[in-house]
């Protein structure tokens, strides 16, 4: 569904240049629910961009089905975001009509498109629990139950790829479950792929497999030992120890990156030695020239 391979993005305002991806991979499999995790700024949202043809990638090669993401038209971009893709904004400002009620919220991109489908719209705002507030203006609902009309807008166009960025980033963690086990479900009966991008580890335990993203790179990943286990019983502590198998991301040249927290303890900065013993790769810091 996705391949995305030295993906690189850079922001250039006046005199100053940001390099939010530098070189990304990435491939998601159709049918897969998974989740990119990072810190504030590692890129997260900027990929989530490119992938829903809100933003242009700066170099590299980006696919979603048989869409070329790099060298798409203006206006096959818009019949991509049109009919491939769904969104839900890291900032629900941006998903929502406020003075709209739910279903004219969900009917909206139905007629822009000149699709409308009142049935469809209604459908799923019982897909997502909302089939008694359909009717609510959206300031009459409350943050997790405006969320929801947000996922039922971006199936408004009958997507094979949602992309949410952070959809459970202002719930509890109630709602942020129900809000999960929504994705899981549409994942399951639809077939839909789903992208979630989040901060919170804790969803980690309900997708198959978790990336995390540091600095503008792919640097781990995390897959389901067992992908048979229940959201529920995944619901653990520490999800990501406990439900995944931790891989470091090596690239087709061979690189991959070494966490911060092992080049500090080893007082690593900009050379190591690497041995190879016939079963382990080991790196260790530079033997002092000094001796
Ligand atoms: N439109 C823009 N112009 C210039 N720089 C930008 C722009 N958008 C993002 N950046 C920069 O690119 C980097 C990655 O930003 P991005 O929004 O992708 O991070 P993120 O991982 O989504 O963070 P958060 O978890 O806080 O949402 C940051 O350094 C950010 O300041
Ligand atoms: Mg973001």
């Amino acid at each position: 569904m996705i391949e995305c391979e030295g993906l690189v993005k850079i922001y250039k305002s006046d005199d100053l240049e940001v390099v939010a991806l530098q070189g990304l991979n990435l491939n998601v499999q159709d049918g897969e629910m998974m989740a990119i995790i990072g810190n504030s700024g590692s890129g997260k949202s900027t990929l989530l961009n490119i992938l829903g043809g809100l933003d242009r990638p700066s170099a590299g090669s980006v696919k979603v089905g048989p869409w070329d993401l790099l060298k798409i038209t203006d206006d096959q971009l818009v019949e991509y975001k049109r009919d491939t893709v769904g969104f839900i904004w890291q900032n629900n400002a941006r998903n929502l009509l406020p003075y709209l009620s739910a279903i004219e919220n969900v009917e909206m991109p139905m007629m822009l498109s000149g699709r409308l489908d009142r049935a469809y719209a209604k459908q799923l705002l019982e897909w997502v629990g909302l089939k008694e507030r359909m009717h609510n203006k959206l300031h009459q609902l409350s943050g997790g139950e405006q969320q929801r009309v947000a996922m039922a807008i971006s199936l408004s166009n009958r997507p094979k790829l949602v992309l949410a960025d952070e959809p459970t980033g202002s719930v509890d963690s109630r709602t942020s479950d129900l809000i999960m086990d929504i994705f899981r479900r549409l994942n399951r009966e639809l077939g839909i792929t789903i992208v979630i991008v989040t901060h919170d580890l804790s969803l980690a335990g309900k997708v198959d497999r978790v990336v995390a993203i540091r600095d503008g790179l792919t640097s781990t990943e995390f897959i389901k030992r067992n992908p048979n286990l229940d959201a529920a019983e995944a619901a653990v502590n520490n999800p990501i120890g406990n439900v995944h198998e931790e891989y470091v991301v090596v690239d087709r040249v061979g690189r991959l990156q070494i966490p911060k927290a092992y080049l500090t303890a080893l007082q690593i900065t900009d050379k190591a030695s690497m041995e190879f013993d016939g079963e382990r790769i080991i790196i260790t810091p530079p033997k002092s020239l000094e001796g």
